[in-house]
């Protein structure tokens, strides 16, 4: 389950700070973590595409990602998800293109952090609302939410 660590506790308080900024995301799911995680996500990936970005907002990005990964798999093995293995392959397909962009030797400049920002952002608009909703009504339905 989740550790709260020092990457976490970065990550809250920059958070507080693009929400100032921030267009207003719709409801992502009707499960209170699963929503908020989603938030703190497109937040993060609002925040790596700002002219100012810290250098490390894709590591922070990358290490909630994986927070928010690891909890819905947790759920998906702990009710026996028939969805699981399809869920993880994206997932995995998830970090691996982190992974790459992180990774990249090219410089992280401000035009690359933009296309990061904006190619994350419509591949995790895509699963959050596509894939993890089949999630959410099979958690919903469980009622071990
Ligand atoms: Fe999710
Ligand atoms: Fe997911």
């Amino acid at each position: 389950m989740a550790v709260i660590d020092d990457k976490l506790i970065q990550v809250v308080a920059l958070i507080s700070i693009s929400r100032q900024t921030r267009r207003t995301m719709r409801k992502t799911s009707e499960i209170i973590w699963q929503d908020t995680q989603h938030q703190v996500l497109f937040d993060i990936l609002d925040l790596v595409g700002q002219p100012d970005a810290r250098p490390d907002m894709l590591q922070l990005l990358r290490h909630y990602t994986e927070n928010h990964f690891a909890i819905e798999e947790a759920y998906m093995n702990e009710l026996a998800y028939p969805g699981t293995e399809e869920h993880i392959r994206a997932h995995n397909q998830f970090r691996e293109e982190m992974d790459k962009m992180i990774a990249e030797n090219q410089e992280q400049d401000e035009l690359f952090m933009q296309i990061v920002s904006r190619f994350l952002t419509e591949w995790l608009t895509r699963h959050v609302f596509g894939i993890d909703k089949r999630l959410e009504e099979f958690i919903l339905s469980s009622k071990r939410h």
